[in-house]
């Protein structure tokens, strides 16, 4: 294929790498990225069957940019950066970690032929992970975790061991299930999926390479005979103009689809504080609740002094929001979060601020009248989690930013225990 001298107004540098259906190019003025461009061809069986496909890269460019950006929304570290051309986009730079990451939701094709007596459809709770050396010349074989971790591949500095193995494998995991939960808003199964990862220049492991449809099986309404994956490609034995048109076509509704996978749930977290002086403990829950990518507003009223008011507020939000949550803050006697939760079907979280007093004040929040339901957290962190974990039911992307902090927080408690184990007893 030829290689351009510049796209888009990037200019490029040497070829990195050429595959079957991409070509990476160095980018000597982005220190630290490359661009990948879709050819408009399409393969299966390692290259075996191949075809050219007009209009293929340009849809496949625009399904992988669509995918990766609902998954930099949902907080995961991916090296795709931006679109650069119809055909092309910027990734930062990578060395590949030459595994191929499959999640399975559904038993089917190659997994029914290494697991004889599973029936086909066997459903995957949790989803089933497998890994395969990339390895065209061998079919890509099924490795082990061991024999990753002993290949001992260092990319970048970063030696991939087993806590780096153990990250990718529940990162692809989380992958996976963001997908499979943005595809259900369109009453699509994903089935199975693959991806790859890479290290930057800086050593941080990225979800990598791309995703489109060359990289899942999906079966709307969950009806394997209406699949609409490469999978539709590679059962052809004999392929015509009418086959690949219909294979396209397939391919530009699912680029189509991913416009409407968002979560379409409007949500809202309103932390009411019963005076002004509690603001700075109200910024801590805020502050939390925005890395969740929660939509925070803040208000002051206060249920004892100023009750109609509260409730005018408390209705104004109801009135225009789906997802909503109260985060009551008030010192003293709490009747703030009990008056809103004994009026609002939407859920209350008390928060009280820190005081010298909290040990006897927290009754107040705890010991409520029949027929409310408030929960008590002391924590700013605490609130801004739950009121997450609330919306996150309704909103897969904050579902999944929860999902990434807790993998982040096992990871670094692994660097922690890493580092006592470490020391010296002396
Ligand atoms: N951000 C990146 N930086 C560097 N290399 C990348 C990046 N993203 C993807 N690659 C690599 O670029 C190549 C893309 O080529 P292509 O996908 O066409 O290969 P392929 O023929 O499908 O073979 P493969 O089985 O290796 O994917 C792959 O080897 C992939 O690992
Ligand atoms: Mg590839």
């Amino acid at each position: 294929m030829a290689h351009p001298k510049e796209v888009a107004g990037f200019k490029l540098g040497k070829l990195l790498i050429e595959g079957k259906t991409k070509q990476v190019f160095d980018l000597p003025e982005e220190t630290g990225h490359c661009i990948l461009i879709n050819k408009d061809r399409i393969t299966a069986g390692d290259g075996v069957k191949a075809h050219d496909m007009e209009g293929k890269a340009a849809i496949s460019n625009q399904t992988n940019a669509k995918v990766f950006e609902i998954l930099k929304a949902a907080g995961i570290p991916t090296a795709f950066v931006k679109i650069a051309s119809p055909v092309a986009f910027i990734s930062k730079k990578c060395d590949m970690v030459p595994i191929e990451w499959v999640t399975r939701r559904l038993a089917t094709g190659s997994f029914l032929k290494r697991n004889p007596g599973v029936p086909e459809g066997y459903r995957f709770t949790p989803p089933k992970q497998e890994t395969f050396f990339k390895d065209d010349a061998n079919h890509d074989p099924q490795w082990s975790e061991e024999q990753i971790v002993s290949a001992k591949f260092t990319f970048n500095g970063l030696v991939i061991g087993q806590d780096e193995v153990d990250y990718m494998r529940n990162v692809t995991i989380l992958v996976f299930e963001i997908l499979e939960k943005a595809w259900g808003l369109r009453d699509c199964a994903l089935i199975d999926m693959k991806i790859e990862f890479g290290v930057d220049a800086d050593g941080k492991i990225l979800l990598a390479d791309v995703i489109d449809s060359d990289s899942w099986r999906l079966w709307p309404s969950g009806d394997k005979r209406l699949m609409v994956d490469k999978q539709v490609y590679r059962n052809l034995s004999t392929v015509t103009a009418a086959d690949l048109d219909t294979v396209k076509r397939n391919f530009a509704w699912v680029k189509d689809q991913l416009d409407h996978l968002r979560p379409k749930v409007h949500h809202k977290v309103v932390i009411i504080m019963g005076s002004a002086a509690d603001v700075e403990h109200c910024q801590k829950i805020g502050k939390a609740a925005k890395k969740f990518g929660l939509d925070v507003d803040m208000r002051v009223t206060s249920a004892h002094k100023a009750t109609e008011e509260t409730l005018h507020i408390m209705k104004q939000y109801e009135d225009t929001h789906g997802a909503l949550v109260f985060i009551a803050v008030a010192g003293r006697s709490n009747g703030l979060g009990p008056v809103l939760s004994g009026n609002t079907s939407y859920p209350v979280i008390n928060c009280p601020p820190p005081s010298s007093n909290l040990v006897q004040d927290i009754w107040s929040s705890l010991s409520l009248p029949s027929g409310l339901g408030c929960a008590t957290v002391i924590y700013p962190d605490s609130a801004a989690v739950m009121a997450a974990q609330i919306i996150g039911v309704q909103d897969y992307i904050v579902w999944a930013r929860i999902r990434f902090n807790q993998l982040e927080m096992a990871a670094s408690l692994r660097v922690a225990d890493k580092k006592v184990r470490n020391l010296s007893i002396e």
